[in-house]
């Protein structure tokens, strides 16, 4: 008789069985670097995460490497912004400047160095592109874009993770970094990323809300799955060498699909509304915390992410050294 608890009769076969892991080296931590000194600003939303500046981004990067996290993706927080998003391809703007200290410092040049590429952090109006006469322009976008990517790239930044939603921007960017001798700098590319409700906290950490209406001209609407898929195909074929699902939770059925139908990496994107609820709830004595979210971690696996992106790495890697 087929008895499928035969496997469960204690930890070492439930062990030896284990489909799915998580391994630390598959973490992705988002670190957010502000313009200042001495600044460490907590974001309300999201408890335990702080927007750096330069100087004291130091403490954030050896907890990273204490948790043994090697993979952080850098958001900027400017100080102007303007209507071109200037700030993101400005030679000395936040985010070059975060690379560049990163890459001299003996301590921390080996962490692999992930620059998200957007305009939302750095426009006055908050959009990804932009903007004339109320619509999110898309291809005289993408020039900034690719030069943003390239000014990172000459930063140090050892991958490039376009995050806006502009139509051939990999193709854009790709084209930009290979004439400029970045040929061997892979793109991460957001391709399956929807409008959503679950990036509000990230948006206090990033300051970068839109400042009229709202992204569903050019992120994807939650209802679509199958053009989750064309959006993954375009983009692969564009240059993207990584693939990113977002948000991660609600979505599982994407990042499944893209598994079973591509054959490139995937990131799935444990995003910052997903980080607040499990914090608000832990916080509460709700749930338990490390339970919850190695089973979110778990989870993703098993729909089919290769590596996590998420606000939890650290805490998530302190869990897996505790267990061995
Ligand atoms: C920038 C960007 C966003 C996130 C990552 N890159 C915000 C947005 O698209 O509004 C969301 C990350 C999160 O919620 O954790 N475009």
């Amino acid at each position: 008789m087929d008895r499928t608890r035969r496997l469960r009769a204690n930890a070492s076969l439930r062990s030896m069985i284990r489909e799915n892991h998580i391994r630390k080296e598959e973490l992705i931590y988002p670190v957010f670097a502000v313009e200042g000194k001495g600044l460490c600003n907590p974001v309300d939303s999201m408890p335990g995460i702080c927007q750096y500046s330069i100087d004291r981004l130091p403490e954030e990067l050896d907890r990273v490497l204490e948790a043994g996290v090697s993979a952080i993706l850098l958001f900027g927080v400017p100080e102007h912004k303007d209507e071109i998003g200037s700030g993101a391809y400005d030679e000395h703007g936040i985010v070059q400047k975060a690379i560049r200290f990163i890459k001299s410092d003996e301590r921390y040049r080996h962490l692999i160095v992930i620059a998200d590429v957007c305009l939302c952090e750095y426009t006055s109006h908050g959009h990804c592109g932009l903007v004339k006469d109320g619509i999110i322009l898309n291809d005289e976008t993408l020039p900034l874009l690719a030069r943003t990517a390239v000014s990172y790239a000459g930063a140090g930044a050892d991958v490039i993770a376009p995050s806006d939603m502009m139509d051939k921007r990999v193709e854009a960017i790709r084209t930009a970094l290979d004439e400029n001798g970045f040929t061997q700098i892979p793109i991460m590319a957001y391709s399956a990323k929807f409008a959503s409700a679950f990036y509000g906290p990230f948006r206090d950490a990033a300051h970068s809300a839109p400042g009229f209406g709202d992204r569903k001209t050019y992120q994807m609407d939650p209802a679509n799955g199958r053009e989750a898929m064309r959006e993954v195909e375009q983009d692969i074929l564009e240059g993207a060498d990584i693939i990113i699902a977002k948000p991660a939770i609600g979505y599982m059925d994407i990042i499944r699909d893209i598994d079973r139908t591509f054959n490139i990496p995937i990131a799935a994107y444990n995003v910052s509304g997903e980080y607040a609820m499990v914090k608000a709830a832990a916080a509460n004595g709700w749930i338990d915390e490390k339970k919850i979210v190695m089973e979110i971690m778990t989870g993703l696996k098993r729909a089919g992410a290769k590596m996590i992106i998420t606000y939890h790495a650290l805490d998530v890697a302190r869990w897996i050294k505790e267990e061995k």
